[in-house]
């Protein structure tokens, strides 16, 4: 089964509450073996979810880092210090960080280049705005992100990459973009483009996508073309509401298998 479910919990979750989580989440492993399953707490709970996670098959990402290993960068984190919690995926580029904190493609393109030197595999965000979409701007966008957060890096230092579409107006909004429209996105403009940049490498990169999926609306997205799987905000915060989203997403698949 090929099935990646990355939750991200944003700023959600003191110390205490991720261990609840993963307490219970962890009784699940068996049944959720054959799927990838990565959980981004905040930075505050990486080292708990760090140490409850280790020797289970589910990974641990971190919602964002700098790109220096160290230096005068008050309140940044360092992919090293990353890496030191045992995280293994960084999401890049999320619309919050874009829109909220005024990231660029620029840092993005920064931050992806030290992913890649310290063996972290990005979850890296592309999404078009409600403005975008209205004005026929979506594959202009998400090509311009694309393009300018992969520039300069050559497709043979990547060993493994995710990307997560998620159109802006549909994260934590409860409007999901429809399956049709991811696919016609994911498979028209994010892959055509991936497929050019890989060139002839083996690697092959996996696109989710994101915004406000819930277990009802998972399996449409996960058996569709092209798409490996989620990026999940809102229904990942609750052990309930996670399991059920990756059973639904697991039957699903199993269902199309046949
Ligand atoms: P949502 O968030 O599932 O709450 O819409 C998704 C995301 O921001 O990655």
């Amino acid at each position: 089964m090929n099935l990646t479910i990355a939750a991200n919990w944003k700023m959600y979750k003191t110390t205490q509450e991720t261990q609840d989580f993963m307490e219970e989440f962890k009784l699940l492993q068996e049944e959720f073996a054959s799927s990838q399953v990565v959980i981004c707490p905040p930075f505050t709970s990486l080292s708990a979810a760090g140490e409850l996670l280790s020797g289970t098959q589910y990974s641990l990402g971190a919602q964002n880092m700098l790109w220096e290993s160290e230096g005068a960068f008050t309140g940044e984190i360092s992919p090293l210090m990353l890496k030191d919690q045992g995280v293994n995926y960084i999401i890049l580029g999320h619309s919050e960080r874009r829109w909220i904190m005024g990231e660029t493609n620029e840092q993005i393109n920064k931050k992806l280049k030290a992913a890649f030197q310290n063996n972290l595999v990005p979850i890296f965000c592309v999404g078009e705005t409600e403005e975008n979409r209205k004005a026929g701007e979506t594959d202009s966008v998400i090509l311009e992100q694309l393009r300018e957060g992969l520039k300069g890096i050559n497709p043979a230092d990547i060993n493994d990459l995710v990307i997560a579409y998620e159109p802006v107006w549909a994260i934590g909004t409860g409007l999901a973009a429809t399956k049709e429209d991811a696919v016609k996105v994911i498979e028209g403009c994010i892959l055509k483009e991936m497929k050019d940049f890989m060139g002839d490498s083996d690697t092959r990169v996996r696109v989710l996508y994101g915004g406000s999926v819930k277990e009802d609306n998972i399996g449409d997205f996960v058996s569709a073309p092209g798409i490996d799987g989620a990026l999940v905000g809102g229904a990942s915060l609750k052990t309930d509401s996670f399991a059920g989203l990756i059973r639904a997403a697991q039957n699903a698949l199993r269902a199309q298998e046949g």
